[in-house]
């Protein structure tokens, strides 16, 4: 079975061909996952606040740094969005804006600034036009919104920490945020989502996930003040945000929140997850909890990730054993999720890591109510128009699908070059990959 499975996710020769013989292996494991074989539910629009979802395919954030230092679209982010307009998905989820500059993990992060809004407009207008010529529909659009937190740098790349909550392990440079700047904070998120409104995006996204400034927040038990300790601090900075982007903007945004299910750390570093023993056990309350909240609140779309969407929860899996352990991790998770918070649409994450049975996968999802909207990420990286293919009713092309192998997180996380698919879409990223990932990395 060991080999069965390294054919189904090398993109040479897959054994496995058909989604019901994918849906056969899984069930060999015990893998209580949903296949869809026709991939119908995929095609069938939402409704969002007013506007509607042509189909249930979403590209997930995916950040190239590779903005202009002003944070507008660069010829690249042109590139990006071109190629995600032309691959039939419904919904585009932006990747991370940042809302302050010490709040930029790059200095190449993308930016909404009071004098570029209209250059996002016209990004915003292309990538309409190109999907209205080849499929007669307009994607929806949401723009992720977000402070970089732990992980900010500054313009020469110098680490510029504004931590949420003080850890033993903080080197002596990492001073918490002040109440006072994560009141400010809250303000320029606001600020920052009137401008995505005008800018044309349908919806912004406010990040509380990877561990970014509002994901850490989420698990500052042991900070003092306002933001700190109960559930009702560590929350409050998201909801203050929810409520000011309502105040001034009212219906005319649809209000998303990216949100972790769980963190990789349990309580009390981490929220979703706690320890017995030496078990992590997922606990899920409070982010159901939350999830009630921003319902009430007037969010209508949350896309659950996780701290780190490929690693195993309970330890390392076994490939041979336990198959896409990882990714059914973060779907049980959404599935539970949903089942317990009506009334609000739910995206999934990691669907890229079942390749070309990824969008049967989100269609059975769908059809058996984990989740309304399938959402993808390295896969629209490196074949967009898998998703057109998905839509038809085919499955994807493997040897044209994401082989899993990370090189565009190395390409970006030393800070070395601008991010994208070295494997699939070589041209420019295997040259930037050559370039600027060293040593080892690099087969050098
Ligand atoms: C190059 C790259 C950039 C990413 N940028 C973002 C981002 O800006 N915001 C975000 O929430 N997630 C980001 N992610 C995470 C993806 O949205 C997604 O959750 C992750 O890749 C797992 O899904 P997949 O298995 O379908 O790739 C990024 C991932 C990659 C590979
Ligand atoms: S670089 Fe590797 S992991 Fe990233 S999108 Fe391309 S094939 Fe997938």
């Amino acid at each position: 079975m060991k080999d069965v499975m390294n054919h189904a996710k090398t993109p040479d020769g897959p054994a496995i061909r058909s989604p019901e013989a994918f849906a056969g292996m899984l069930r060999k494991h015990d893998m209580d996952l949903p296949v869809e074989e026709s991939m119908a539910e995929l095609r069938k629009p939402l409704r969002i606040g007013g506007k509607t979802i042509p189909n249930r395919i979403c590209i997930q954030p995916l950040e190239g740094y590779d903005s202009r230092s002003d944070g507008s679209p660069s010829d690249l982010v042109y590139r990006r969005y071109r190629r995600f307009a032309r691959s039939g998905a419904g919904l585009v989820w932006f990747e991370s804006a940042a809302v302050a500059d010490d709040g930029k993990s790059n200095p190449r992060q993308m930016m909404l600034t009071p004098g570029r809004v209209s250059d996002f407009g016209s990004l915003l207008g292309e990538m309409d036009s190109i999907c209205q010529d080849q499929f007669g529909f307009r994607q929806y659009k949401v723009l992720q919104l977000t402070h970089s937190g732990r992980v900010s740098r500054g313009t020469d790349w110098a680490p510029k920490p504004l931590a949420a909550r003080a850890l033993e392990t903080d080197p002596d440079e990492t001073v918490p945020a002040s109440d006072e700047r994560i009141f400010r904070l809250i303000e320029e998120t606001i600020s920052h989502a009137v401008m995505a409104e005008e800018a044309g995006f349908d919806a912004v996204d406010i990040k509380a996930c990877h561990g970014y400034f509002l994901s850490e927040m989420l698990s500052a038990f042991d900070r003092k003040g306002e933001f700190g300790g109960s559930f009702e601090n560590r929350t409050k900075a998201l909801l203050k945000i929810v409520d000011g982007i309502r105040a001034r903007v009212g219906d005319s945004l649809t209000l998303t929140v990216r949100l972790n299910a769980y963190d990789s750390a349990p309580y009390p570093k981490g929220w979703g997850l706690r320890e017995d023993g030496n078990v992590l056990i997922l606990d899920l309350t409070e982010p159901v909890k939350l999830c009630g909240i921003l319902r009430d609140r007037g969010v209508r779309m949350i896309d659950i990730s996780a701290s780190q969407p490929r690693q195993h929860l309970f330890g390392t899996a076994d490939e041979a054993t336990e198959p896409f352990a990882d990714a059914r991790d973060l779907l049980m998770a959404v599935k539970e999720i949903k089942k317990q918070v009506p009334g609000v649409s739910f995206v999934c994450s990691g669907l890229s890591q079942f390749r070309q049975f990824g969008p049967a996968i989100g269609a059975g999802g769908i059809r058996d109510g984990w989740f309304d909207l399938a959402g993808f990420g390295r896969q629209a990286l490196a074949y967009p128009e898998f998703a057109r293919e998905a839509l038809a009713g085919r499955i994807p092309d493997s040897d044209r699908c994401c082989v899993l192998c990370n090189s565009c997180f190395r390409l970006m996380y030393p800070g070395l070059s601008a991010a994208g698919c070295v494997v699939k879409d070589p041209d420019p990223y295997a040259s930037f990959y050559r370039r600027n990932v060293p040593g080892k990395e690099n087969g050098k």
